[in-house]
């Protein structure tokens, strides 16, 4: 079995293993062959192997230009259309990136919208922009997402204002569809600069497109190693056996659910990893809670988190296992400093790694959490670089295909994300959605 995946505490046999391969091999012959649910949408397998180089160097002038004139970028968009780029962002950047002085930056700072309906957050970034020179990304595969666009609206407003029409065109960057939708008709009577999210990828799928390349580059990071990194991982993860790290992991969260673990929480012990589990949380759940089943992702900050939601991982309902992901080597180490009084009796760390320290508490919590019946897989990956960070997303994206096909749902839709929209449009008086928001109305009077 491939180191990539550490599978010792899983509490499942060999035998098991062996047992559902080839379930596990039969979901990725629907994968591979596009003939499982959703097969509309399986463009993210093979993106980066014929990526439009025109298209990325779009993207690359795109970003020196906002590098050169913008000393913020707002990124607007929701759920598929921002959380990838804010979890390879904060995963690759300084910790306190925002709060840098710009010379210690030296790329905009970034910023995003259009992520929740809150006038305080919009107004807050409001007050963060005044007097700054600002671009706009604003990412909509469908054109027409309801937060995104009053947030675009507002920043179109305040760019007009700031700049005129003309020179505001030319700081909005709009990713979206190729043919449809407001927002592409938008850039189309406007002259924005425009990037295509491919008909075949969906939002949780695109971090490998210009959604998540524009936001990632203009952030310093290095796109051509993360594109590398996503192709690394379609190589590597392509073996047909449990060999293949994502069929193991893809087979063991199937297995563990049989046996009533329905709640899965990714683990990190470095805080720039918490939006990468945002990211994760969203792939899981959308493209697998559905059909009345699924496993719940959920996800905690270690060791912060030990002080909170440790105790009812340790001791509450056993229906819990745990996902590690383990990074072999963090570039940044800080030595435990010695202090002559030792009054906190500290001294037995001196001159010791706080990556050590965080080692033995990851190590200590391992072990506290298995004689609490909890089993665990742990990823290993060898570092915090764009590298990295594109292939763990390549193993978490085709692990949660194979893992949505092992379950019998279509991992490529999510048909429940439409009912709120459907009731907050009724209630709201969109112009189609009146009888809904008659019966909603009636509902509440009742
Ligand atoms: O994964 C998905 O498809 C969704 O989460 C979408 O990304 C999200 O609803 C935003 O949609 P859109 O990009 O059309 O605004």
């Amino acid at each position: 079995m491939s180191n990539y995946i550490d599978c010792t505490n899983s509490f499942i046999e060999e035998r098991e293993l062996e047992n559902i391969l080839p379930i596990v091999q039969v979901s990725d012959k629907l994968l591979k062959e596009g003939i499982g649910a959703g097969n509309g949408f399986l463009g993210w397998m093979n993106y980066t192997d014929h990526i439009n180089t025109e298209e990325l160097e779009k993207i690359k002038d795109s970003i020196e230009k906002i590098k050169k004139n913008s000393e913020v970028l707002i990124v607007i968009g929701i759920g598929g259309s921002y959380l990838g780029s804010k979890a390879v962002i904060t995963a690759l950047t300084h910790t306190f990136y925002n709060e840098l002085d710009q010379q210690e930056r030296k790329t905009p700072k970034v910023y995003f919208a259009g992520q929740n309906i809150s006038p305080t957050y919009l107004k807050h970034l409001f007050d963060i922009i005044k007097g700054k020179d600002f671009s706009v990304n604003v990412i909509s595969k469908s054109g027409t997402t309801t937060e995104p666009a009053i947030a675009f609206r507002f920043f179109k407003d305040i760019l007009i204002k700031q700049y005129g029409k003309e020179e505001a065109a030319k700081r909005i960057y709009v990713t979206t569809d190729a043919q449809k939708g407001a927002l592409k008709t938008m850039a189309d009577n406007e002259g924005y600069t425009s990037f295509v999210i491919p008909d075949d990828i969906g939002g949780r799928y695109s971090v490998c497109t210009p959604v998540g390349l524009l936001p990632i580059g203009c952030a310093g990071i290095n796109i051509d190693e993360f594109l590398e990194g996503i192709k690394e991982g379609v190589k590597e993860f392509s073996g047909e056996n449990m060999d293949n790290p994502c069929y193991t992991y893809a087979a063991i969260r199937n297995i563990l659910y049989q046996k009533g673990k329905d709640i899965e929480i990714l683990v990190n012990y470095e805080p720039n990893l918490q939006y990468f589990s945002e990211w994760w949380k969203q792939l899981y759940g959308e493209s697998e809670g559905k059909d009345q089943k699924g496993i719940f992702p959920a996800s905690v900050n270690f060791s912060t988190d030990l002080h909170s939601l440790g105790q009812i991982i340790q001791d509450g309902r056993k229906n819990l296992f745990e996902t590690i992901i383990n990074i072999e080597k963090m570039e940044i180490d800080l030595e435990v400093p010695m202090d002559d009084d030792n009054l906190d009796g500290l001294n037995y760390l001196k001159g010791k790694g706080m990556n050590y320290v965080n080692q033995q508490a990851m190590k200590g919590t391992l072990y506290a959490h298995l004689d609490g019946d909890v089993p665990n897989m742990m990823i290993n990956i060898p570092d915090l670089t764009p590298r990295s960070i594109g292939k763990l997303i390549y193993f978490f994206e085709k692990s949660c295909a194979l893992s949505g096909y092992i379950l019998g749902v279509n991992p490529f839709d999510q048909p429940g994300v439409e009912s709120y929209k459907k009731n907050m449009f009724g209630l709201l008086g969109k112009p189609g959605y009146e009888e809904i928001g008659e019966k909603l109305k009636n509902k509440a009077a009742s």
